[in-house]
């Protein structure tokens, strides 16, 4: 049996001896004709070599089976596997082109905790105990007693980087900022902004101008237009709300920009000179400006997505197209 080299060679070899009409099988016919006394002996004999020969016969299909297994069977002209491919979240790849426009214009990338004191997030931004305006941002406590919120803005960044650096300072915030929102399609607790902070000696409100009319167009293209709205914060003055010319229409006026043909962007304004006596910062002599920006409302213009909460439901059928 060992010397059968296929499955079917051994087959024929166990039919031989084994199978109903074989070999064995004949020996054990003819036990009838062997002499009374003999007949016990000869059927043990029998019996032994039964066995013996079922055990080759199992060794030898073991055998087949391993020379089987370990022959290489690999096709090498089928294609291979396909992998899937992740790919970066929106968000990310929304960030990074941010970064990297301002990278561009000789801003640095800082970075600050998520977890402040009310002193980053709102005193040393000229936002007083009681003032109006911290209830703009309904702020989540990690801490009441202990003064520690989750930033409600990156402006608190700002304090950190003027508290670490002197002039000139330009840098750029991203980073994930808290507020006590019930999600809808606009709002979520939790979203996205990119600081912005450039103080010098000489530094007026046109190279604000300048510098969010540069981003705007590098990001949505050479026609985009820019516009600023007075307003109010109180870590800048003056204060203003900044648009861009809508990224869908260009301006004509269309349903996302509500026939306005502006997009609401976000704040920007000169720093406030109560702002650099916090940081020792000689407000004679520097001046400088800071803006936001909301990164999944960018985000969401770039792409025209009309729901924030798509950003974080991880839904592979939307993350997939990015
Ligand atoms: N921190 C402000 C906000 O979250 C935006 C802002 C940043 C305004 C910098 C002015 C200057 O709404």
């Amino acid at each position: 049996m060992k010397n059968a080299d296929s499955d079917e060679a051994l087959e024929s070899v166990r039919i031989q001896y084994l199978g109903r009409k074989g070999e064995l099988a004949d020996l054990f016919q003819a036990i009838g004709t062997v002499p009374e006394s003999e007949r016990r002996e000869i059927g043990r004999l029998l019996n032994a070599t039964k066995t013996h020969l079922l055990e080759s016969f199992e060794k030898a299909s073991n055998a087949l089976q391993n020379r089987a297994d370990n022959v290489e069977t690999v096709d090498l002209t089928l294609p291979g596997d396909r992998l899937p491919l992740g790919s970066l979240h929106p968000l990310t790849q929304v960030t990074r082109e941010i970064k990297s426009c301002f990278q561009s214009m000789g801003f640095t990338v800082a970075q600050g905790p998520e977890i402040e004191t009310e002193y980053y997030n709102f005193d040393a931004l000229n936002i007083p105990r009681g003032h109006p305006a911290r209830d703009m941002q309904d702020t989540l406590f990690i801490s009441e007693a202990d003064e520690i919120v989750l930033r409600t803005h990156t402006s608190p960044v700002q304090i950190h980087v003027m508290e670490n650096q002197s002039p000139p300072v330009r840098v750029i915030a991203p980073g994930r900022v808290y507020r006590r929102d019930t999600p809808d399609a606009s709002h979520s607790p939790v979203f996205h902004q990119i600081e912005g902070l450039a103080v010098d000696e000489g530094i007026n409100f046109a190279d604000l101008k300048g510098t969010i009319l540069n981003f705007a167009q590098r990001m949505f293209g050479s026609d985009m237009q820019i516009r600023f709205r007075p307003s109010f914060f109180p870590f800048t003055e003056p204060s203003a709300e900044y648009d861009f010319s809508c990224v869908i229409c260009r301006g004509k006026g269309c349903r996302v920009c509500q026939g306005t043909g502006w997009i609401e962007i976000s704040g920007a304004g000169m720093v406030n000179p109560a702002v650099y006596q916090y940081v020792h910062y000689d407000a004679e002599k520097y001046t400088g400006f800071a803006f936001g920006m909301g990164v999944e409302r960018i985000a969401m213009l770039m792409y025209e997505i009309n729901d924030i909460r798509y950003f974080y439901e991880n839904d592979i059928r939307f993350l997939r197209q990015f």
